[in-house]
């Protein structure tokens, strides 16, 4: 069995994981946009003031630049928060006019539209707008630049301040899906719950089928349980049905054995008191006989279950021949004349213990039923792929309309005089079939008797 694991706890984990990665992308573009969206708005006031300086530059008299710089216009600046405002002018190339002489100026500069930057000044971090105009005298004009920079502490505090807003929203909205999924998997979970306890509410041998509404996901689990009662269903008649039968078929045995026993204590000579013990040894014997079949039928339908069955190749031609040998004595018992026909070796995969048994119930029904004067054969027979284990004999036969019942447990031939329980065809073929081996029954040679063939699959 897997380790337990919660839907609940998985739900939650993909869905924080997925979030939070999300969050984190989402939170990475808005950090960006809030600093573009403060750098376009201080830019425009940066280009403004270079602008209202410009403006300011005249050309004097002796043709050199004068600056009357407008401090109201650079105040608009240092009014946001501890920002600090500088500027520098600057002539034709080389020729510094006034301001800060150590403030990069910025050389790319297009025209009449200013030019910015990211820069530092003094160790500070600072934003750069430089400014290209030209004053005129009427005569000539002289190109100048104006710069102005400021410390960018506001516009960072700006961008800070939208990052901290938005991650405090994310992770209200993650608390708030962590939450909705914890309740909506508890409501979703309850028509399991419910199943559960529908399940643990039932007496043990309630196999009806569940009929809980479910929802539609867990149906199929539903319909595979249900599937599964009724073969649990349906194993259990047959458990219900073999035990009862088994039990019948016992009692009668029983009974008869009380009854002679009974009749011996109460006998007025020995030969009747001899005779009621012969008939109490025969009930005991088919008592016996029946014990035997029913002790096969089990460990056949456990080594079924199990699957675990060591098949290894097994010289079929031997096994057969030596229990033909094993049974000649009590064949020639009963006035029949077992035989066998097989030539070389041939293998199978099998358990040789359960071929002995398959072998000796088909001889054994041929000793029975065959008749005195018989002639039996265990024939081993090749052809191509298959290898056919038959037992045929030439006496009365099974009937055609008896032949549909006989595979089944406890059934017998209308003439059953002699002890059985009707279970040595069924465990022939629960035999045959678990090593993959096909039971037939056909009328033998001249269509006389029966032929009980058994094809197995022959080992490579
Ligand atoms: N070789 C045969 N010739 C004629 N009838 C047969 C032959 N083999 C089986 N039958 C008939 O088939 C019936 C079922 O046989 P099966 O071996 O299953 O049970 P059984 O012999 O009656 O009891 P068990 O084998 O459990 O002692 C028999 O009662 C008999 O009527
Ligand atoms: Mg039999």
């Amino acid at each position: 069995m897997t380790a337990a694991y919660s839907l609940r706890r998985r739900l939650l984990f993909w869905l924080l994981i997925s979030t939070a990665i999300l969050g984190v992308l989402a939170l990475a573009d808005t950090y960006r946009e809030a600093v573009q969206t403060s750098n376009i708005v201080s830019d425009r006031v940066l280009a403004g003031s270079a602008l209202a300086i410009a403006e300011r530059v005249v050309v004097a008299e002796d043709g050199s630049l004068q600056v009357d710089i407008p401090y109201v216009a650079l105040e608009m600046l240092t009014s946001a928060a501890q920002d600090r405002v500088f500027y520098r002018v600057d002539g034709p190339p080389g020729n510094f006019i006034t301001g800060y002489q150590s403030l990069p100026v910025l050389a790319e500069t297009q025209g009449d539209i200013a030019a910015f930057a990211d820069d530092s000044f003094r160790g500070e971090p600072i934003r750069v707008a430089t400014l290209q105009r030209s004053a005129s005298t009427g005569i000539r004009s002289v190109p100048f630049t104006v710069t102005v920079a400021e410390t960018t502490i506001a516009r960072r505090q700006l961008a800070r301040a939208i990052l901290l807003r938005s991650a405090l929203r994310l992770s209200v909205m993650i608390a708030g899906a962590a939450v909705i999924v914890w309740i909506s998997v508890t409501v979703a979970l309850r028509p399991l719950y419910k199943l559960r306890d529908a399940i643990g509410e039932r007496s043990p041998d309630d196999l009806h089928p569940i009929e809980q509404s479910v929802p539609s996901e867990v149906q199929p689990l539903v319909d595979t349980v249900n599937g599964f009662m009724v073969r649990l269903q349906s194993a259990l008649d047959a458990l219900r049905n073999f035990t009862g039968n088994a039990s019948h078929q016992l009692r009668t045995p029983l009974a008869i054995i009380r009854t002679q026993l009974a009749l011996s204590v109460r006998a007025a000579s020995l030969s009747e008191a001899q005779n009621a013990a012969f008939k109490g040894d025969q009930a005991v014997a088919h008592a016996e006989r029946i014990l035997a079949q029913l002790l096969l039928m089990a460990k056949i339908d456990a080594a079924a279950a199990k699957e675990a069955l060591a098949a290894a190749e097994i010289d079929l031609t031997a096994i057969a021949h030596d229990i033909t040998a094993e049974l000649i004595p009590a064949a020639a018992a009963a006035g029949i004349d077992l035989g066998f026909e097989g030539d070389g070796p041939e293998a199978i995969r099998a358990e040789p213990l359960l071929i002995g048994e398959m072998l000796r119930n088909l001889v054994g029904n041929a000793i029975a039923y065959a008749g005195s004067g018989a002639v039996v054969t265990v024939r081993i027979r090749r052809s191509e792929r298959t290898v056919c284990l038959e037992v045929e004999d030439d006496g009365p036969g099974i009937p055609s309309e008896t032949l549909a019942v006989v595979l089944q447990r406890f059934s017998r031939g209308t003439e059953s005089s002699s002890p059985g329980a009707g279970l040595g065809l069924p465990i022939v073929e629960e035999i045959a079939g678990l090593f993959n081996a096909v039971l037939t029954l056909e009328p033998g040679a001249d269509g006389k008797g029966l032929n009980a063939k058994v094809a197995f699959a022959a080992a490579a």
